[in-house]
């Protein structure tokens, strides 16, 4: 799905050269994949959408029917994911929570808190008697476990397994469970475990992973005398930019979590991937404004860049990217066009990291012909830097099948 799907090509090569760039969704698409992961989860499996990856609320709300609940990491995300799509659960993680945000997501009626430090226990614990003094807040603790020396290996983000800000080391694991089960916090309640160790594993990979993750909350809980009704092995779903026509093999993975449920009776599993579910539904669509020579490599300059699309400047790959030709030149000098067979397709922005894609091979790359950069619907607008040199913000279009609104 990295070539624009039919609808997507028509709005990109429909729309004025003055409306561009556009992020263009296609939320039909999204549906279809997200139906599709869903059936691939065995039965006690619950799938959370990690909503930094796109938060947009049009995808939140196309997402709603195939997800359990969303994950969020911010007071700002709570705040935004509640109003797109009420009365949907919530799970709040993320390190560094505030005394304000905790208020919010206790007032919220949040259902899930993912603690990250024994510090934010005593905070959640003594906020969560004065808001909800009637009630029992449930609790996952978040551990950075230890995992098998190279299980991480193949991750392009590792945020556990080693030295991090995020979760409990494991030597505190036991204070917390401690805390959680020996009835100082009698208000709240022990859920399991969340683990979310890293990001950009296959199938095979996160299988291994969870196992480990299970088989260690299980112990640490075991110690305490308890069981863990959930534990939550976390997002990172592989999305492989170098090869984009390869996807994560969802149905490889719902047989793995099977298997490991099958170990363990009682037990619900949780994922939350972000990128892994709306990444391929997104594409940034633009215009090629100049083509030039530069010693011994050609560039083609496109509206925009990556103050809009900051994937590939964060993560070091060439955003996948197809061609849309448009033949009408309406001025009377000549076309700038592309001589070589590679060109690398920079921004508008003044500096040298603005590149979206590098050595693209092109037969013929012409000012006035149309980008289409695939995989930008996650972890694209929402984390790019959108007021540097202060160019315009891009158009955002959504297109649904007719059942569903288009929104321009
Ligand atoms: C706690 C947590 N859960 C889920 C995710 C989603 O990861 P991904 O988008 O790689 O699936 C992240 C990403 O950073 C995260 O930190």
């Amino acid at each position: 799905m990295t070539d624009p799907t039919d609808a997507v090509r028509d709005r990109a090569l429909s729309l004025p050269s003055a409306e561009l760039p556009a992020y263009i969704y296609d939320v039909a698409a999204l549906r279809a994949h997200a139906a599709a992961v869903r059936a691939c989860l065995p039965e006690r499996v619950e799938l959370y959408y990690a909503a930094k990856a796109n938060p947009e609320p049009e995808i939140l709300a196309a997402l709603s029917p195939y997800v359990d609940g969303y994950e969020v990491a911010s007071g700002g995300e709570l705040a935004h994911v509640a109003k797109a799509v009420p009365g949907r659960p919530l799970a709040f993680g993320g390190p560094g929570k505030t005394p304000d945000e905790i208020v919010a997501a206790l007032e919220l009626g949040v259902e899930r808190f993912h603690v990250e430090s024994e510090y934010e226990l005593h905070m959640l614990a003594e906020l969560a008697r004065q808001v909800r003094p009637d009630d029992r807040v449930g609790v996952l603790p978040r551990l950075n476990l230890p995992v098998a020396a190279d299980s991480l290996a193949a991750s392009s983000l590792a945020m556990g397994g080693r030295p991090s800000p995020f979760g409990l080391d494991p030597a505190q694991a036991d204070t917390v469970m401690g805390l959680l089960t020996d009835g100082t916090y009698p208000q709240l309640e022990l859920k399991g475990v969340h683990a979310h160790l890293a990001s950009g594993l296959g199938a095979r990979e996160q299988v291994a992973v969870a196992g480990s993750v299970v088989d260690r909350s299980v112990r640490l809980a075991e110690r305490h005398g308890v069981r863990p009704a959930e534990v939550n092995v976390g997002g990172g779903m592989t999305v492989d930019y170098a090869a984009p026509d390869e996807r994560f093999d969802w149905a490889a993975y719902g047989t793995g979590l099977a298997r490991l449920l099958a170990r363990h009776p009682g037990l619900t599993l949780r994922v939350e991937p972000g990128r892994a579910l709306t990444a391929y539904c997104g594409w940034y669509v633009t215009e090629v404004l100049d083509v030039k020579p530069s010693h011994d490599e050609e560039f083609a300059v496109v509206r925009g860049g990556t103050h809009h699309l900051r994937t590939p400047a964060t993560k070091g790959h060439d955003q996948p990217c197809t061609l849309l030709g448009v033949e009408d030149w309406p001025h009377p000098w000549a076309r700038p066009v592309s001589r070589g067979e590679l060109v690398t397709l920079v921004g508008q922005l003044c500096t040298p990291k603005d590149v979206l894609a590098r050595h693209v091979p092109v037969s013929a790359l012409r000012a006035g012909d149309r980008v289409a950069f695939g995989l930008a619907g996650a972890y694209a607008w929402n984390i790019s830097h959108h007021d540097f040199l202060m160019h315009p913000h891009p158009g955002f279009h959504f297109i649904d099948a007719p059942d569903f609104a288009d929104t321009p």
